[in-house]
Parts: structure tokens; sequence; C-alpha cells
């Protein structure tokens, strides 16, 4: 059995020392052995206790990976209450980080010092539960009941400073060594005689200086369809209102309601995902090439968002335009969002200052570029021009990418002489804000190449999602898919208005038309014309219209919303339903209602079968990159997973017994997945593929 606390003696003092690395999360081995410990120092001569963490942080918190599984003994709650009730002081060294289970085990100790930068919070509502083990109850007694639901509430941590003024520690320092902090701290407590001082003894919190109810309004309308954050709120209700004790029993009630929820499963998917769509088996033991410098050709809306998240990374980007004045507007407009990066506090006035970009029409400034990122119009022969251009100024060894929506890139490595080094970095818009990164490995990409990706993306701060060439990549081809589903409902009968209003109660950040609107109708319209619409797919013709009526969303104030000072997010146009009304009168077609729940279910049943098409082909290699491209990229809620997940929980032979009702109306377009009718048969999962 191996120990993951130790304990020494400095003097009078115990050293605790918990030692699980990565995080120091607080599984099972780790309550065991600090119940181990304490009962040591009780028995032991020393006369006060300091308990640190040997890796880069204190507690990363209870050991998410436990979740959904038999719980083992001892239990949290009780750890951290053992802690309390040791009949001799114990203090807390804090560093890197106390976070949820590690911040109430904090709380448990009679004294807590926090190194200066270290972060302590709780975030257990992100994962779709609250504080278990004493948390709500412990920091309202400290930090009064108001800074206490701040912090439950948005799971935000607050850094040492903040938590020292809070109230939540007694005292930050500066130094980098927890051990010597602690030591000194507990010197001079002993030095005072100071007792034990358990904070379930002090007096229960005052109620909140704005009322319960309002505390409530606003974290519903904050936290639109999660159950968490109001929960968090009751909890330290209870501690208001309740003696200690009951409190601990309301928190321990509410904490095992949320853990059932599917909430909570779908939170922790994604805390997880985000970590394993880099696990890739391709990539275990390489070693990706080193990137120093980065280059961007094109600098419109992407080329700039892609500089600026290359230069926030703190690596120098060089971009090249067709034209001076390209380059000159390509810079000015790098240098406006890095202005707003200062503004949001995203990147300090001094690394502002030393930031490397340079502009320029010449190619030949990309020659000492370790990677180069295309971003130039969508078009297959400028593409090949400028690959072809590339593929003569870049130095051995290069990575060449592509920003490609749609096209295949495939074929734009054969231009070049180095198509193993060619490979697809398909970014978001806004580039610099967009969390997802998809990349696109073509047939004939190194697998060293790919892992210099992902390198890459790590170093940008985007989750990388691996995914194969087909027209869209996994993101766009499910999106055609699924707009294709709105589409055909606005013919039947549903409101565009209605159909956005659905998907948001369903908790996606915007509709489908509202989406279209962002992005600009004439980019619809462009791939559309460009592809032909697909098997059953419905042609939007009022679409068209609204294209040549120059509404082209958002960027010229209407589109499927009219945009004006009124109504700078959009308010419903009349004419809009107008024109769709003629489509539909112009095909025969009498229109019929659809409620909020077929709509959700329309949508996402033509997500989930694409999607399944997507993971069978092998496009994405497992249903969970399909999860993350969803929740990263295109606004699916994370309290839901994304659609596989979802489907997991409709249930596959439901979602297929939808996709056989759909098709009686368009058997074309409704086609079952051979992926979904094998899992549904064999009465198996997505998640069984993960
Ligand atoms: N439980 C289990 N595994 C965890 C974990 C946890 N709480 N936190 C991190 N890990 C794992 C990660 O999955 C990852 O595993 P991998 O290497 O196999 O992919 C590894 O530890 C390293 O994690 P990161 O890559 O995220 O490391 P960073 O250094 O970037 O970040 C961190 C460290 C800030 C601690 C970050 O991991 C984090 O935010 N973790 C979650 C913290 C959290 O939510 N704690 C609350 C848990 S709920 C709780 O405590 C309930 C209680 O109230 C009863
Ligand atoms: P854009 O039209 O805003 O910018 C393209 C830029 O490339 C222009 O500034 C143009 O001057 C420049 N350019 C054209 N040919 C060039 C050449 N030979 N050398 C140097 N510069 C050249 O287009 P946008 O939206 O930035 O798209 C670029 C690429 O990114 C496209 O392939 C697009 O499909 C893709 N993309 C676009 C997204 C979006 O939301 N706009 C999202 C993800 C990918």
């Amino acid at each position: 059995m191996t120990e993951t606390v130790h304990y020494d003696r400095e003097g009078q003092i115990a050293v605790l020392t918990v030692d699980n690395p990565p995080v120091n999360a607080l599984g099972h081995a780790v309550r065991r052995d600090l119940v181990a410990a304490i009962d040591r120092f009780e028995a032991d001569d020393a006369e006060i206790a300091v308990l640190v963490g040997s890796v880069k942080l204190f507690l990363g918190g209870a050991d998410v990976s436990e979740f959904g599984k038999p719980p083992r003994d001892p239990w949290l709650p009780e750890v951290v209450s053992r802690i309390e009730r040791a009949s001799k002081p114990v203090v807390a060294a804090i560093h890197g980080a106390a976070l949820g289970g590690g911040m109430e085990v904090a709380l448990g100790c009679h004294y807590r010092v926090a190194l200066e930068g270290a972060k302590l919070g709780f975030p257990e509502v992100k994962l779709g539960i609250l504080p278990g083990a004493g948390g709500t109850q412990r920091t309202p007694r400290l930090t009064g009941t108001d800074a206490a639901l701040e912090l439950v509430t948005t799971g935000a941590p607050v850094d040492a400073t903040r938590a020292k003024v809070a109230g939540l520690v007694d005292r930050m320092v500066e130094g980098d060594d927890p051990r010597i902090a602690g030591l000194a701290y507990a010197g001079e407590l002993l030095e005072q005689g100071a007792p034990a001082r358990p904070v379930c003894d002090m007096p229960a919190p005052e109620a909140p200086a704005r009322d319960w109810e309002t505390w409530d309004d606003e974290l519903k309308r904050a936290y639109p369809g999660e159950v968490a954050q109001q929960k968090a709120a009751r909890a330290v209700r209870a501690a208001c209102e309740m003696s200690f004790a009951d409190g601990l029993a309301e928190e321990r009630r509410l904490f095992r309601e949320l853990m059932e929820t599917r909430q909570r499963e779908a939170l922790v998917h994604a805390f997880f995902l985000e970590r394993q769509v880099s696990k890739l088996p391709e990539l275990k033991g390489m070693e990706p090439r080193s990137v120093d410098a980065v280059g961007i050709v094109g600098g419109g809306t992407m080329g700039t968002g892609i500089a600026t998240a290359v230069l926030l990374s703190g690596l120098p980007a060089t971009l090249v335009e067709q034209s001076v004045e390209a380059a000159e507007a390509a810079r000015l407009a790098v240098e406006k969002n890095l202005d707003g990066a200062v503004r949001r506090g995203k990147l300090s006035e001094e690394v502002r200052a030393r930031i490397d970009l340079t502009t320029t029409t010449d190619y030949e400034a990309l020659s000492e570029a370790d990677v180069v990122i295309e971003a130039v119009f969508e078009s297959m022969d400028v593409k090949r021009q400028v690959f072809d251009m590339l593929d003569r100024v870049m130095k051995d060894g290069a990575i060449l990418a592509t920003n490609t929506s749609y096209l295949d890139v495939n074929k734009i490595a054969a231009v070049t002489r180095r198509p193993a080094d060619v490979i697809g970095l398909h970014f978001f818009s806004p580039a610099h804000v967009m969390k997802l990164l998809e990349v696109v490995v073509a047939d004939e990409t190194d697998p060293e190449v790919v892992a210099t990706a992902f390198a890459l993306a790590k170093k940008l701060n985007k989750i990388a999602v691996r995914s194969g060439v087909c027209d869209g990549f996994i993101g766009n081809r499910l999106l055609s898919h699924y707009r294709a589903a709105a589409t055909e409902m606005v013919l039947q009968g549903a409101s565009p208005y209605r159909i956005d209003a659905a998907l948001e109660g369903f908790g996606f950040a915007m509709g489908p038309f509202r989406v279209a609107d962002l992005a600009g109708l004439d980019i619809g319209h462009a791939t559309r014309a460009r592809k032909g619409p697909r098997r059953g797919e419905v042609n939007p013709d009022w679409d068209d219209r609204l294209n040549e009526m120059g509404r082209l969303g958002r960027k010229t104030g209407r589109g499927y919303y009219i945009y004006d000072e009124e109504s700078p997010k959009g308010r419903l146009d009349p004419e809009v339903t107008e024109i769709v009304e003629g489509v539909r009168s112009d095909r025969g077609v009498r229109a019929r209602e659809f409620g909020d729940s077929e709509i959700v279910e329309r949508y996402l049943t033509a997500m989930v079968n694409e999607a399944a098409r997507v993971v069978g082909e092998g496009i994405a290699k497992r249903p969970l990159d399909v999860d993350a491209v969803l929740l990263f990229g295109y606004g699916f809620p994370r309290w839901r997973g994304g659609p596989m997940m979802y489907a997991d929980h409709v249930g596959l032979a439901t979602i297929r017994e939808r996709v056989e009702r759909y098709a009686r109306d368009n058997p074309d377009f409704w086609q079952i997945a051979p992926l979904l009718a094998d899992l549904a048969d064999n009465e198996k999962q997505f998640k069984d593929l993960n």
C-alpha cells in the first residue's frame, strides 16, 4: 500500500504532506491516509500540525473519476470533520490551488495561510454539483453570506489576495515554498499558545444583503436550465437558518440529489472530454516538432483572429496579404484585438509592448516560419496558388496548414512536393476567442505533423479535435445537416423564430437562424451555390430572397431579424414571415403546427444521425470527439454533454424510431446511419465506443 500522506516532524510541529500526483485529488487512498495522519498527530507529542501539498498545488478537490461509483469510507465530510475536531491546532499551507474538496479540507483546518498567486474556490457547480464536504456551511461563517454565495454559485476561484480580504484565509504571504510558510505561521501560533479553532463553532452567518428570492431569480437568469447553482444557494441558506449539524445534513442531501442528475454526468463528461480529445493512440510517444515562429496568409476575418491567437500565446507572427493596403488593414485589425485583450485583462500592457507582429506582402518573409496557416478566400484555385507559393518559400520540415472550412485538404496537399507536411487547422470565428480547433488529418499527413498541431493548439489555449477529410469536416458537416432539418421544418410550418426560441430553450447559446445572421447569410448562400442541395435537402428559397434583397444578417442590420438601436440583439421581422409563407404557398405546402419539443427532437435527431455517420466513416475517431466539437465550437449546452451523450440519454432505439417516423415525410433526407442502427440493434450506446 503506498502512502499518499507523509508524516514528519520539525521540532514541535508535525508536517502532513499530501502526495498524490498530478493534482492531489482526494481519492479514497488520500482520504484514508489523511485520517491516519491526523490520528498519528493526536497520539504524538507534536503541538501543532501543518498540512501541505507536495505537487504543484495544495489539493485539487474530490477525485472526479470516482463520481458515479459506490462511495468508499471515509467520506470527505468525515475527513474534514476529523481534522476540525483535532484537539490541537492544524494549519493549512496553501500554494498553487485549493479547489472544491481541497478548499473544504483547508476549511476543516483551524488556520489558513496562502502563498501569493494561489487560487482558491469551489468549482463544483461547473461539474453539476455543490461543495459537499461542508464548504457551503463553513465558508459563510468566515466570509459572510454574500461572498460565500458568490464563491459557490459562480464556481470562479479567487486569488490569495482576495481570499485574504474575504476572510477565507488568515494570511497571505510571498514566497514559493508552502512548507516554509506553514512552519513559520505554525511557529508563531505555537508561541502565542493559539488553540484549535474549529469553524463549525463559529456563529451562524446572517441572511444575505440581497434577499434569497433576488438571489434565486438572478441565478435562474444567469444559468438557465442548470440546477446546481440554485441548490448551492439553498445549501448556503441552510447555513444561515439551521444549526451547523443540520446545515451539513441539508448540504449532503442536496449534494446527493445533484450527484444523481444527468447534468452532473454531462458536465463531468465535458470536463474529461477537454483532456481526452488529445489522447490519440497515433500520437503516443510522438515528439512534436518545435514551433518558434508562425506565419499566416490572408488577413481577413480569420487570418487576423488567428494572428491574434498566435501573438497572445507569446509566439511571433508574420502575416502576408495581397496588397500593402490589405496588410495595413490586417495589422490594424490585430492591434484592435490586442487592445481588446488588454481591456479585458487577458493581456498585460507589458507583454503587449513585446508583441512581435510583421505584416507584409512578401511571401519570402515566411521562409523561417515553422508553421504557416493559410486563411485566404474559400476557393480551391486561390488556395492552390498560395500552397504552390508556400512550397517554394518555406523551409524543410515546416508545416503548411490550411484553415479551409469545406475544401478537400488532400487536393490542397497535392499541389506541394511535401504532402506529409500539410494539414488542416480549422479555427472558428472569432479565432482568438473560440476554444475549438479542428485538426484535419489528410491521407498523407505525417503523425509527427499531427502531434505538432496538437502541441501548437495547447500553446494557443485551444481544444483540438482530430477530424478526417470530408466536406465540412466534423463540425460544419453536422451543421449543414441539422440546418437542413431546420429548413425542412420552416417549409412545413415552423417559423424560424419559433425554432430559435425552442433551441435556445434547450440550452443552445443561439438558435440556427440567429447564428446564420451572425455569420452572414451570404456564407450559407455561397456554400449552397457551390455544392447544391444534398439528398433530400429542402432548398431554402427564402434565403435566396433575403440575399437578393441585400439582407445579409447582422452586418447589414437585417437578416432573419432586424438589428438596430432599438433592438441590438435583433427583433422579429414580419417581412420574413411573409416571404416564408409565400414560398410555402408557391410549393403548395399547408403549414402545420410545431411544438418546442418536436422542433428540438427533429433538430437533434438530424445532428445525432449525421454524427453517427461521421463516426461510422472514421472522420471522427470516437463519439467523444463529436461531443467536443459541438460543445466547444457550436454552442451546444455544456450541461447536456454534447449530442452523443444526449442520444445515449434518450436511448438509441428511440432515436432510430424518430428517424423512421420523420422518414415518412422525406425518406431521402432521413436515412438511418448504419452505425446508429447497429448500436440500437445491439442495445449498445455511443459511449461504448469511447
Ligand atoms: N479528480 C480527478 N482527476 C483530476 C482532477 C480531479 N479533481 N483534477 C484534475 N484531474 C486530472 C486531469 O483529468 C488530468 O488527467 P490526465 O493527465 O490523465 O489527462 C490531470 O489530473 C491533470 O489535470 P490538468 O491537465 O487539468 O492540470 P492543470 O495543471 O492544467 O490544472 C487543476 C490543474 C486546476 C487542478 C485542474 O485540473 C482542475 O481544475 N481540476 C478540477 C478541479 C475541480 O473541479 N475540483 C472540484 C472537484 S468536485 C469536489 O471537490 C466535490 C467536493 O465538494 C465534495
Ligand atoms: P476573408 O474574406 O475575410 O479574408 C480573406 C483574406 O485573404 C482577404 O483579406 C484577402 O485579401 C486575403 N487573400 C486572398 N488571396 C490572398 C493571397 N493570395 N495572398 C494573401 N492574401 C490573400 O475570409 P475569411 O472569412 O477570413 O475566411 C478565410 C478562410 O477561412 C476561408 O477558407 C474560410 O472558409 C475559412 N473560415 C472562415 C470562417 C469564418 O467564420 N469566416 C470560419 C472558419 C474558417
